[in-house]
């Protein structure tokens, strides 16, 4: 044997061997191949931001509601400001598929179809949001969930125009939601359109640890309601979470519940507030069509909305809590600081910050800006500042060094 030959022997010997151990690795994955792709869609590099249909009208939908809400978006000037997704949630659809197994519109509330409807809401420069279960049927039980039919649904989306998928947790069949939210995930990687996927699972199985794999947002709480003490503690929950979210991957706190009437306005403005520095999704929850002028004022406040949509996307914090007086804070871009303030107790209070704790420095002056007040409290501040807040209120700043 020559010199050559044995080289080129050897060679084929270890190429063998090689793939023997990649194909030894591949079937020792028992999830399968659906687990081990990138999610590479690109959407979501900033919390999204829109309107979705349950916190206000549950089942009560059709499409008139949703293409006057699409238009009121436009007209009220919260599209323009970033509120882009409009988004179908459960009851959309006929009780059972069609023949061939594909999901069916509901004809009586969605004649024209969802295609129809995915054109005119593209038409006035919006994206359209629908939504599906990882089980038998959704959570209302009026349509079939998408379990087992992963890859037929991911392309009827598709084919429709959808830009956005919620995907429910209930009635599934006992298997890790990893494995099932997992299997979407693939199926909307493979039908090649840019949807965002939203995993709905309630925080279950801890989705912050491994839902950013999936999808651009998960779901971190059980439902929503419209109370303080719901939003209170959602956001305590959500926050536990924080330094799992970065661009493309959010932890979901639940949608929001301004302007649906059963908290104080103020109320309404630090449920705002904090979902704005928590970076959550921006998905408003009240009927925008009748949106009082307040409603408006809170979910169309730029600069806290800036807050939520800031490049840097580190979600804020709780770093201070006492005695039902709290300090929220985050970084953002350009070495700025948002902080709020959170009166959670009864009575009116001072709350104290100081520079230090959110990492500035406390001897170098600072620019303090409040957002809600649109004002300057000043443009050279050293060491901290002290404000009043009433009960259940909420201060919110941002600090740029000024040096
Ligand atoms: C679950 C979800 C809600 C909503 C309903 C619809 O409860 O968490 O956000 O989608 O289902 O039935």
């Amino acid at each position: 044997m020559t010199l050559g030959f044995r080289i080129g022997f050897l060679l084929v010997l270890v190429l063998c061997f090689c793939k023997f151990t990649v194909s030894m690795n591949h079937s020792s994955n028992s999830r399968g191949d659906y687990t081990q792709f990138l999610l590479s869609n690109g959407v979501g590099r900033t919390p999204p931001m829109g309107w979705n249909s349950w916190n206000h009208f549950q089942c009560n939908i059709d499409e008139w509601t949703v293409k006057t809400t699409a238009d009121a978006l436009v007209s009220t000037g919260l599209a323009a400001l970033g509120y882009k997704y409009v988004n179908i949630d459960d009851c959309w659809a006929e009780e059972s598929r069609d023949w061939k197994g594909n999901l069916r519109p509901k004809s009586s509330t969605f004649p024209s179809g969802i295609k129809a409807l995915a054109d005119y809401v593209h038409a006035r420069g919006l994206k359209l949001g629908i939504y599906s279960d990882a089980g038998y049927t959704t959570c209302s039980k009026k349509m079939p969930g998408s379990l087992g039919h992963e890859q037929q649904d991911a392309s009827t989306f598709a084919q429709w125009g959808i830009d956005y998928l919620k995907y429910d947790n209930c009635y599934h069949d006992g298997s890790a939601p990893q494995d099932r939210y997992a299997k979407m995930s693939y199926a909307l990687h493979k039908v090649g359109r840019p949807i965002l996927y939203s995993i709905c699972e309630w925080g279950e199985e801890y989705p912050a640890k491994w839902a950013g794999q999936y999808g651009n947002a998960w779901r971190t709480t059980g439902d929503i309601k419209d109370t303080w003490e719901s939003v209170t503690s959602i956001a305590d929950e959500n926050n536990r979470w924080g330094r799992y979210a970065g661009p493309g991957r959010w932890n979901d706190p639940d949608m929001l519940e301004v302007g649906n009437g059963e908290m104080t306005l103020e109320e309404y403005r630090s449920h705002f507030s904090i979902w704005a520095l928590m970076k959550a999704p921006l998905l408003i929850g009240c009927d925008v069509r009748s949106a009082s002028r307040q409603t408006l004022r809170i979910l169309g406040n730029k600069e806290v909305i800036d807050v939520n949509q800031d490049p840097l996307g580190v979600q804020g914090r709780k770093i201070r809590s006492k005695a039902g007086l709290e300090i929220w804070a985050g970084p953002l871009s350009r070495k700025r600081v948002v902080v709020v303030l959170l009166n959670r107790s009864g009575s009116r209070a001072p709350i104290s910050v100081g520079w230090r704790e959110v990492g500035l420095s406390p001897y170098s002056p600072v620019i303090v800006r409040d957002l809600w007040a649109r004002s300057f409290v000043s443009m050279s501040k050293r060491y901290g500042l002290t404000a009043y807040v009433a009960p259940h209120a909420c201060k919110i700043y941002i600090l740029t060094p000024n040096s």
